[in-house]
């Protein structure tokens, strides 16, 4: 049985019992004991924080003592880190592209870098002291380093833009908007970046940057933009592509996150069966692509869920009901 450990676990109950239910003994971990996807493992350890010396050091004894085969990040927090510390994690194998990706990837000005360097479609981008004289409005002030939708701010003119440049209180780019209807590409990648799947989803509500509500759909061009950008990318592992459909007929993309994506669940649905994968990779196997065999029209609703504690033997927290409310994967 593959042992996979999690990092930053947080809520992700829907990734942790997917991999569970895949097969895999499931290694929660995170700094807040309160994480619920920590009493959804068969496995739960507290660690430092992200950013404490400590962290990794952690990490790669709990790979020791748990003989875990598979690390995968579940938060942008310490993905960079974790890339780049392959050796103090092995044999475990980490579910990351390079570091100087993962870097990229979360600093929303490198990235747009990045995709202009690899030949990949990013809307106009600038910094505010780089601005042209005479700029396409409406502009959004975006955080270079956010998540959830924060630090976004809409300028219609001039006066809103050097407003919000002044009003942001983080390091923030300039970036045209899309006009087009917005779509979001579940990949999944091997340890060489040949990727496996692409599943795209309409964004039928979003709530703080989490998609809600959404349908998978079988659309050959977004099916060839995941694929290709996730291959241009040499991703490894789970990302979320985000991009737009332009008039133009571009797809310009607009976000990439490294990790499962906040609807995981609806890939999952739809016969991703990315858990599976991720466990045969770790297990020195070479998956064949797959790319475009899902199930369209799948449709996803979310809701709030929740978990009951009370305290155990010796400090710690325990479930409390009995029976665990079973998330439905
Ligand atoms: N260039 C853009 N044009 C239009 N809408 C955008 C653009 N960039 C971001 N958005 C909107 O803001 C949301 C959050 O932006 P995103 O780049 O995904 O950052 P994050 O998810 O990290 O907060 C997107 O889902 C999209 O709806
Ligand atoms: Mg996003």
């Amino acid at each position: 049985m593959t042992a996979v450990l999690f990092t930053c676990a947080g809520q992700r109950v829907d990734i942790v019992s997917a991999f569970g239910q895949a097969g895999a003994r499931t290694i929660a971990t995170d700094a807040n004991p309160l994480a619920p996807a920590l009493y959804h493992a068969d496995e739960r350890e507290l660690v430092p924080r992200v950013d404490d010396p400590a962290y990794v050091p952690r990490l790669a004894e709990l790979v020791r003592t748990h003989d875990v085969g598979l690390v995968v990040p579940l938060t942008d927090l310490d993905q960079e880190l974790l890339a780049s510390s392959r050796d103090a994690l092995a044999p475990a194998v980490v579910l990351l592209p390079d570091p100087a990706v993962c870097e990229a990837l979360g600093d929303k000005w490198l990235a747009h870098l990045l995709f202009e360097e690899r030949g990949i479609a990013s809307p106009p981008t600038w910094l505010a002291g780089e601005l042209p004289a005479d700029p396409p409005y409406p502009l959004l002030v975006k955080a270079r380093v956010g998540f959830g939708s924060r630090h976004i701010y809409r300028a219609a003119n001039r006066e809103e833009l050097d407003f919000f440049l002044k009003f942001t209180p983080v390091p923030s780019m300039v970036q045209s908007v899309c006009r087009g209807e917005e779509f979001s590409i579940d990949v999944f990648c091997d340890l060489d970046g040949r990727c496996l799947n692409a599943i795209p989803r309409t964004m039928i509500e979003s709530k703080g940057g989490e998609s809600i509500k959404g349908r998978t759909i079988k659309d050959w061009e977004l099916i060839e933009v995941g694929r290709s950008v996730a291959e241009t990318l040499r991703l490894v592992g789970p990302a979320n592509i985000q991009c737009f459909r332009e008039p133009d007929g571009t797809h310009p993309i607009t976000d990439i996150n490294p990790r499962f994506g906040g609807a995981f669940p609806l890939p999952t649905a739809a016969g991703s069966r990315y858990p599976e994968l991720a466990i045969a990779i770790a297990n020195g196997e070479r998956p064949e692509p797959r790319v475009g065999e899902f199930r369209e029209g799948v449709v996803m609703t979310r809701f709030f869920s929740h978990l009951t504690l009370a305290a155990g033997s010796g400090g710690t927290l325990e479930p409390f009901s009995e029976d665990l409310p079973e998330p439905i994967v």
